[in-house]
C-alpha cells in the first residue's frame, strides 16, 4: 500500500514538473499581422471591403479614383475581361498575406509594373488610402495594426505613384 502510494505521488510530481516546466507564454510565437488581421479570411473582407468603397467613390460626381480605374471597369462591365477585378482582388489578398507574415505567396506584377502607364498622383494615392481605411474601421482594426500595415502599403508609394 505505501509502495503504490510513493508511485502515484511520484507520478503526480512529474506530471506537476513536466507542465511547470514550460512556459506558454514564452514559447507561444507572437501572433504576426496577418493573423492579427484574421488570416486570409480577415483579409479577404479587408480588400473586398477596399474594392467596395473604391466601386462608391468612382460612382461620385467629381470622382478622383475613375480616371485611374476605368480602363478596369470598362473591360469588366464590356464582358471584354470580366474576370480582371477578380484577379486584382484575389492578388492584392496574396499580397498582403504575404507582406504580413503569412503563408500566402504573392504572384502578381511588380508594384511598379502593374501601375506604370496609369500616371497615379500622390492626391490619388492618399484617397485610396482613405478607402483602405474606411475598409479597416469596418473591419474594426486596431490603431497599432493599422499602423503596422499603412508602414508596409506606404513603402510602396513611390512605386506607385508618378510612372
Ligand atoms: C500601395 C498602394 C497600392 C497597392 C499595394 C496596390 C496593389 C495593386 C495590385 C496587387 C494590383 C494587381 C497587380 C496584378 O494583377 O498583377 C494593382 C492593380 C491596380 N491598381 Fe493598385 N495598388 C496600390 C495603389 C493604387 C492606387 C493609388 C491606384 C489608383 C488610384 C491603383 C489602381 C490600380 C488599378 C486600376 C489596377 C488594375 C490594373 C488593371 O488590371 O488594369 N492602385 N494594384
Amino acid at each position: 500500500m505505501k509502495h503504490s502510494l510513493l508511485i502515484v505521488a511520484m507520478l503526480a510530481g512529474s506530471l506537476f514538473v513536466s507542465s511547470c516546466g514550460k512556459n506558454d507564454a514564452e514559447e507561444a510565437p507572437a501572433p504576426t499581422l496577418y493573423d492579427r488581421l484574421g488570416k486570409t479570411e480577415g483579409i479577404a473582407k479587408i480588400v473586398d471591403g477596399l474594392i467596395a468603397n473604391v466601386g462608391t467613390e468612382t460612382q461620385m460626381t467629381n470622382s478622383v479614383m475613375l480616371r485611374s480605374h476605368k480602363p478596369m471597369l470598362d473591360a469588366v462591365n464590356s464582358g471584354a475581361d470580366p474576370t480582371r477585378l477578380q484577379r486584382l482582388r484575389n492578388n492584392f489578398i496574396d499580397q498582403v498575406g504575404e507582406a504580413t507574415g503569412g503563408p500566402l505567396k504573392y504572384k502578381g506584377l511588380s508594384m511598379l509594373t502593374a501601375h506604370k502607364g496609369m500616371a497615379v498622383t500622390h492626391t490619388e494615392f492618399t484617397v485610396w488610402r482613405a478607402q483602405l481605411e474606411k475598409s479597416l474601421n469596418t473591419n474594426k482594426v486596431s490603431e497599432t495594426d493599422k499602423a503596422a500595415l499603412y508602414a508596409i502599403i506606404d513603402k510602396m508609394h513611390d512605386d506607385v505613384v508618378g510612372h
